[in-house]
């Protein structure tokens, strides 16, 4: 949600920070700005819409060049996405600049207070007041990262700020409450940015900064202090992927690709936790084995897609643990006083590790005294670096706003720890669990066969870009798949997509079905649980009865789906639990097929923004 980029150093500043924001483009594209000190002053060029519009402006008005600058791509919470509103913010004599992620709660009765002082300020955002407050507290004690602890001291919310003063050249200064920002470390040159993503192509070595800290950035030099002024205690790591990854790499959009690397993406994510003799090692777990047996309850908690990801491992859990699983939207959880104690293990999934919701709930948790596992997939981000133990998915960066491959490893993480947590407390499906580990060793190659087989699915999508409506059936594990296929064609293709439990269906939304409608339904193997295979047949023949298209996703095989199938989708067999892993990718590709068949935007839909760090 709003990337930021900053850097100081030898190179044309605006070239590495446009470049850094072409990088942060999924966190928000509502609109685009610059700051770069230039001539003993700031010149700043903002657009609202698309970084390509910035580019534009630059090209048709260039700003002076300059060693230093920042940049911005806003997704917008306070004021539309105008030009007025775009960042970078000054302040009325234009000597500083700064550019925000977040929500600054307290901003209407900062600005009272600096309408009140004279200051005039020009746009409807929060984030305005901040280059006005900077822009006093500078003018008393003339240092840039003193002014900046002095008003964060000041701020309520979500913040993080990345500031540039025209009397102070080659510095920028940065701070964070809640929403992350990351320094690059290179040779005679600093960079900061909301994600690594914006710096990889320069430096892999990098600080992760810690709660409420402030950071100067020099050339040479980076201080970190806390809001008071004190030295901070910081994390230095080396990003472990380089510039290529977050690259389209020939494919036309991010999803394409992040759907193709999905086999390798799953197995990065098993590499050395499991071996061929069926058992598991997940050493990252700092949770004590004999606390993980006190465990009497888990709770999951999750936004959107990684949500769906938690719902099927309540399934994974409850069956190879035999302890209790409740999953809940992080956005619900704490409102509703959850019975939470130090034998409760709360297991947070976010790819980014900065969703607010998730952050909140995992806070609140702590609290109470629950232990927090994190399921992870960006190194150094907020919520692996707050939980007790971390799990991380190794699906590398995702850059498409829609969530693909990072599913699909957050699903591998989830059978992991249930897969774990039976094994350390030991429960009578020993020898399954064994089994499950052995299957898990192969179930990368079952992707990859999907993948091969998916231009039929392709063309189907195509065939129905004029429909309105698309509705998704599950039973068992096929119930969140069905949640998943129906999210990614809402946000993708903009249709009326819905996911229900095929056993549902009769006491309600079957009123949906009329003449043509399409319903993909997703059929758990029949081997194994054969009654909800059978029972899943039986809907499939009650919605066809009354009109429906029926798009089926079964299992190689299950010859039983044929004669009510009017499209059959094949995926490989697998054990019950583990059918997830196959039977999302078709969808996946269903929906960003027929995303782009109605001419919309795959990587960047509208209204979204790929890491969510507002409330
Ligand atoms: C959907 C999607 C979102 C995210 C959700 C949580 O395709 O990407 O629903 O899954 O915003 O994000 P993370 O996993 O970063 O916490």
């Amino acid at each position: 949600m709003c990337g930021i980029v900053g850097y100081v150093g030898p190179q044309s500043a605006l070239d590495v920070v446009t470049a850094g924001l072409k990088r942060l483009e999924y966190r928000g594209y509502d609109s685009a700005g610059v700051a770069v000190q230039a001539d003993g002053g700031l010149a700043t060029a903002k657009r609202a819409g698309k970084l390509v519009n910035l580019e534009k402006e630059l090209g048709e008005r260039p700003l002076p060049a300059g060693t230093t600058a920042i940049g911005h791509t806003r997704w917008a919470t306070h004021g539309g996405p105008t030009d007025a509103n775009a960042h970078p913010h000054v302040d009325n004599a234009g000597r500083v600049a700064v550019v925000h992620n977040g929500i600054i709660e307290n901003f209407a009765a900062l600005r009272e207070e600096l309408t009140g002082r004279g200051h005039e300020l020009a746009s409807e955002t929060d984030t305005e007041v901040v280059a006005h407050l900077l822009a006093e507290e500078y003018s008393a004690c003339a240092d840039l990262a003193e002014a900046m602890r002095l008003v964060c001291r000041r701020l309520e919310g979500a913040f993080t700020l990345v500031a540039v003063h025209a009397d102070e050249p080659d510095v920028v200064v940065g701070s964070r409450r809640n929403s992350p920002l990351v320094v690059g470390v290179g040779e005679g040159e600093s960079f900061l940015a909301s994600d690594v993503a914006a710096f990889i192509a320069h430096t892999r070595e990098a600080i992760e900064l810690g709660q409420d800290q402030v950071v100067e950035l020099r050339r040479d030099a980076v201080t970190v202090t806390d809001f008071d002024g004190a030295p901070a205690d910081v994390r230095e790591y080396h990003v472990d992927w380089d510039a290529s990854a977050a690259e389209k790499g020939g494919y036309d959009y991010f999803m394409l690709k992040e759907i193709a690397e999905q086999p390798k993406a799953v197995a990065d994510t098993l590499l050395g936790r499991i071996d061929g003799s069926g058992s598991l090692t997940l050493d990252e777990v700092r949770i004590p084995a004999n606390v993980l047996r006190e465990v009497d309850k888990v709770v999951i908690v999750a936004c959107g897609t990684a949500f769906h990801a938690g719902l099927i491992a309540k399934y994974a859990i409850e069956h190879w643990t035999r302890v209790p699983c409740e999953v809940e939207l992080a956005s619900e959880f704490r409102y509703r006083d959850p019975i939470l104690d130090q034998q409760t293990l709360v297991v947070a999934i976010s790819q980014s590790g900065e969703t607010m919701d998730t952050l909140m709930a995992l806070r609140h948790a702590r609290e109470q005294g629950a232990k927090v596992l994190a399921i992870c997939n960006t190194n150094g981000s907020t919520i692996p670096r707050e939980s007790d133990a971390v799990l991380y998915t190794h699906a590398g960066p995702e850059v498409a706003v829609a969530s693909t491959k990072a599913f699909l490893t957050q699903l591998v993480a989830c059978y992991l720890v249930a897969l774990y947590l039976g094994q350390v407390r030991g429960t009578k499906y020993a020898d399954e669990i064994r089994a499950v580990v052995r299957d898990l060793a192969s179930i990368s190659g079952a992707v990859e066969r999907v993948l091969d087989t998916m231009e039929p699915v392709r063309e189907l999508a195509r065939s129905l870009a004029e429909k309105n409506t698309v509705l998704f059936l599950g039973r068992h594990v096929g119930y969140p798949v069905a949640l998943e296929g129906a999210l990614k064609l809402k946000e993708l293709a903009y249709m009326h997509a819905e996911g229900f439990a095929a056993g549902e269906l009769k006491h309600g939304p079957i009123a949906l079905i009329e003449d043509d409608v399409p319903v993909v339904v997703v059929v758990p193997s029949p081997r194994g649980r054969s009654v909800l295979h059978d029972k899943i047949v039986s809907n499939i023949q009650e919605i066809r009865a009354r009109g429906a298209r029926t798009i089926v996703v079964a299992e190689e095989g299950d010859d039983a789906v044929v004669p009510y199938a009017d499209h059959l989708i094949r995926v490989p067999v697998t054990p019950t639990l583990l059918q997830p892993l196959v039977a999302t990718v078709p969808l996946q590709v269903f929906a960003c097929e027929l995303a782009t068949a109605r001419g919309n935007e795959v990587d960047q839909p509208r209204n979204l923004a790929k890491s969510v760090t507002v409330e």
